[in-house]
């Protein structure tokens, strides 16, 4: 049997992967295509329980340190990569995931100050040899993407708009840098035009 396919979907919060995911995983059952979608951090027993640390709505007494911050989340990677992507690839089911490793790349590298080769030492050894064949990233202003932000803000929404000018530019530079595996789509645009840019662009 062949190995089912990674899709990833990358962007700053707002900028509307959830949905674009979300279609993407009804579009391959419509066609019959075997096919998940889990989001990160979360996912697994374990990943879900440091989603509630990492994502609390209230930040904790001094903060969290961006290493601690970036161990959790390849924490709850490592627990995803062994429970769900692992056994599902080798099975051939075609695996979109709402974020991955870049995440941890532009949030605690770009916009945190973590060292960027040690994220990606970490990301790569937590993953265990599962590669994305396609980042979709969704390229949007953070003054749009926090209009979109709904309900009470969790830790790393309350960041400001600073912040998430770091994290698109993070975005931008890796997409620049010449990967195959990014498309990158303008978030902006409608969600019909972004998602067939999406079927267009499928690995
Ligand atoms: P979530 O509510 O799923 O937001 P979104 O719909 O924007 O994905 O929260 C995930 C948050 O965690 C989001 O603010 C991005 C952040 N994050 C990191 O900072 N580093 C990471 O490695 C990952 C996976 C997520």
């Amino acid at each position: 049997m062949s190995k089912g396919k990674l899709i990833v979907f990358e962007g700053i919060d707002g900028c509307g992967k959830t949905t674009q995911a979300k279609k993407l995983l009804a579009h391959f059952q419509a066609k019959g295509v075997q096919a998940t979608l889990y989001r990160e951090p979360g996912a697994t027993q374990v990943g879900e329980e440091i989603r509630n640390i990492l994502l609390a709505k209230k930040d904790f007494q001094g903060g969290l340190g961006a290493h601690a911050e970036f161990l959790l989340f390849a924490a709850a990677r490592a627990e995803l990569a062994r429970l769900i992507l692992k056994p599902q690839l080798e099975q051939g089911t075609t695996v979109i995931l709402d974020r991955f490793a870049l995440s941890s790349i532009v949030y605690q590298g770009f916009a945190r100050g973590v060292d960027i080769e040690f994220i990606k030492m970490v990301n790569h050894t937590v993953t265990a040899g599962t590669h994305p064949d396609k980042i979709f990233l969704l390229d949007i202003d953070p003054k749009i993407g926090m209009s979109r932000f709904e309900g009470s803000s969790d830790r790393i929404e309350q960041k400001g708009l600073d912040f998430f000018e770091k994290v698109r530019q993070g975005y931008l530079k890796v997409a620049n840098s010449g990967s195959c595996v990014i498309s990158l789509i303008d978030g902006a645009s409608g969600i019909e035009e972004v998602f067939e840019q999406v079927l267009s662009n499928l690995p």
